[in-house]
């Protein structure tokens, strides 16, 4: 990556060459960059996502760096990507279809969840992962990431399978380094809609900070997907960004904000058939609900 003298250059956000970043792997379209440049050119002060971006290089993050990336994607099959996944998420060209979103992930969340947990964002998963129930013995979560939060349920639930659902071969990739130590947790690749499990054969569900990804049908379609996994009386665990926490890292590219700045989650649980909904929220930057499948 290369320094640039102007911190806010358009082109370079927080000193980074978005060009260079992309790489040539997957080149993503002129378009993203279209978009990149454009939210860096908002009014609107950056300095938090500049804050975020400056704290990354202190965390402390696995090491990727002996990643044969060709190698490891030549596993994967071509998964058709929906135009709504296909997005410069958070300003990363190629959006979570980029190496740079897969290495970058554990620092960016550390960074951002340093400034409301002593353990940062680890700390966060552990609090959430004690919301699973303990008699659960199939977990599952949904939009996985590089699968913190599934290590996290399979450290506290030994006896569970947790299969962690992401579908980003990028991500899964640098999970599969990251975590790939824990024999109860798994990492496939698919679609949180569509995933492709037994109607009633899931204890738990799990989605953290998927939703403010999402178009509203694709959250929809979500809920009702996993209503229909869970067995009756099932839980799903719910946890996502605020709304104005979303809105003030401005600079970081959000395809789905005005959408989310609209979204009542409760209503939506409750519309889509889930009842016992509880607010379990850990930290001041996320809600966290729990919801049961009727049953
Ligand atoms: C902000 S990250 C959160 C990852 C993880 N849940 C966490 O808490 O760190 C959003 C993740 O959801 C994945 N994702 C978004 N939409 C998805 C979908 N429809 N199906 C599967 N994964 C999805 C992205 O690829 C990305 O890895």
């Amino acid at each position: 990556m290369t320094e640039s003298k102007d911190q806010n250059d358009r082109t370079r956000p927080g000193g980074i060459d978005m060009r260079e970043l992309a790489g040539d792997r997957f080149p993503p379209p002129a378009w993203h960059f279209e978009k990149i440049e454009k939210e860096m050119a908002s009014p609107e002060p950056k300095d938090r996502m500049m804050g975020v971006i400056s704290r990354m290089g202190d965390q402390r993050v696995p090491d990727l760096s002996g990643i044969d990336w060709d190698a490891e994607l030549a596993r994967f099959g071509n998964l058709d990507f929906p135009s709504y996944y296909r997005q410069p998420f958070h300003s990363v060209p190629g959006g979570y279809l980029s190496e740079a979103a897969a290495v970058g992930d554990r620092g960016a969340m550390e960074a951002i969840y340093e400034e409301v947990h002593p353990r940062r964002s680890l700390g966060i998963r552990e609090e959430i992962a004690l919301l699973v129930p303990e008699e659960a013995r199939f977990v599952v979560d949904l939009g996985g990431g590089t699968g913190d939060a599934g290590a996290a349920i399979a450290r506290r639930l030994p006896e569970a399978r947790v299969r962690s659902i992401e579908a980003s071969p990028f991500m899964l990739i640098a999970g599969a380094h990251q975590n790939g130590q824990h024999e109860n947790l798994e990492l496939v690749q698919g679609f949180a809609e569509e995933t492709g499990l037994e109607a009633a054969s899931v204890d738990a569900v799990l989605i953290t900070l998927v939703f403010h990804e999402c178009p509203d049908k694709i959250k929809h379609t979500i809920l009702a997907e996993v209503l229909r996994v869970l067995r009756p009386g099932g839980t799903l665990v719910l946890s996502d960004t605020l709304k104005d926490e979303l809105h003030s890292f401005r600079g970081f590219y959000e395809p789905y904000k005005q959408e989310w700045m609209d979204f009542d989650p409760e209503a939506a649980l409750a519309a889509a058939g889930f009842e016992g909904i509880e607010d379990r929220s850990v930290v001041s930057s996320l809600w966290t609900l729990i919801a049961r499948r009727p049953g």
